[in-house]
């Protein structure tokens, strides 16, 4: 049967090993009284995928602001790959998000007059990184916008626009991807695209990835999926079918 928190037990770091995210005990409060996040622990091993659903206003965002240092907890700790975000000053967070965690946002959020190439490189050559051209080839070919390198970001359909993101989020080879409901502002083929891609990255690349969707399809294609409610992770769903997520969400508006 699905846990509600995760057993603490579950939680103890094996530092030979870390996940690629823990969070513990995490609170986020707002004005010192709305509790948006009460007590939140989760543990991402590598190279998993998790889907985080729930209704709107529930938390979702919030939580994958605070899992990748956008944003910071009241309380409690958030681990990337073993290293706990609020020990460390800005400038090592801002390089911790820069180097180890990429971000995919529904609006894609490039910049229309660069080329899709430059908007992929724009985060690496911005912290004087030298670019690995063989990687972002590969990595461009790998994402199905390869022939596509040298379009104004503008120009590309929305679809091709989240994968253009999706690129950018991975040029750095991350640890973990974040990504908030990436397919929210498309249509339903591209959409299945990009989700197929989500999982082909974890399933070739064993890349980490946490995505928040509330669409049960999306959700589904995930390994777990963990539903927020009333500031906490209500049920966690180790190996989901579509039709049990949307069964769930259903007696959710409805009690
Ligand atoms: N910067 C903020 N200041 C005050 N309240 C906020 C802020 N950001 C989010 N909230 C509140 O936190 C709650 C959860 O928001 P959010 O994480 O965006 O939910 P979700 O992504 O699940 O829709 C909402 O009630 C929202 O109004
Ligand atoms: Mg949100």
């Amino acid at each position: 049967m699905p846990t509600m928190q995760l057993p603490q037990t579950a939680l103890r770091e094996d530092p030979t090993r870390p996940a690629a995210l823990l969070m513990r005990e995490v609170t986020k409060t707002y004005d010192g009284a709305h509790t948006v996040l009460d007590r939140v622990s989760l543990q991402v091993p590598r190279g998993s995928f998790l889907a985080v659903m729930g209704p709107a206003g529930s938390g979702k965002s919030t939580l994958l602001h605070c899992a990748a240092g956008l944003d910071s907890p009241t309380s409690g700790e958030v681990f990337i790959g073993g290293t706990e975000l609020s020990r460390l000053d800005e400038a090592r967070r801002t390089a911790l998000r820069r180097d180890r965690i990429g971000f995919v946002f529904q609006s894609y959020n490039l910049l229309p007059s660069l080329t899709v190439e430059e908007n992929i490189t724009l985060p690496l050559r911005l912290s004087g990184a030298p670019a690995d051209r063989r990687w972002l080839g590969e990595l461009a070919d790998r994402v199905g916008i390869g022939p596509l390198l040298r379009r104004r970001a503008g120009r590309l359909s929305a679809g091709q626009q989240q994968k253009a993101a999706i690129a950018r989020s991975l040029a750095a080879r991350p640890e973990v991807v974040f990504a908030d409901e990436p397919t929210g502002a498309l249509d339903p083929g591209s959409a299945d695209e990009v989700l197929d891609l989500l999982r082909d990255l974890v399933d070739e690349f064993a890349q980490t990835v946490v995505m928040v969707t509330h669409d049960p399809d999306a959700a589904a294609r995930a390994h777990a999926t963990a539903v927020m409610g009333g500031g906490r992770i209500d049920r966690y769903f180790p190996r989901p079918t579509a039709l049990e997520l949307a069964r769930h969400l259903t007696y959710l508006e409805t009690t």
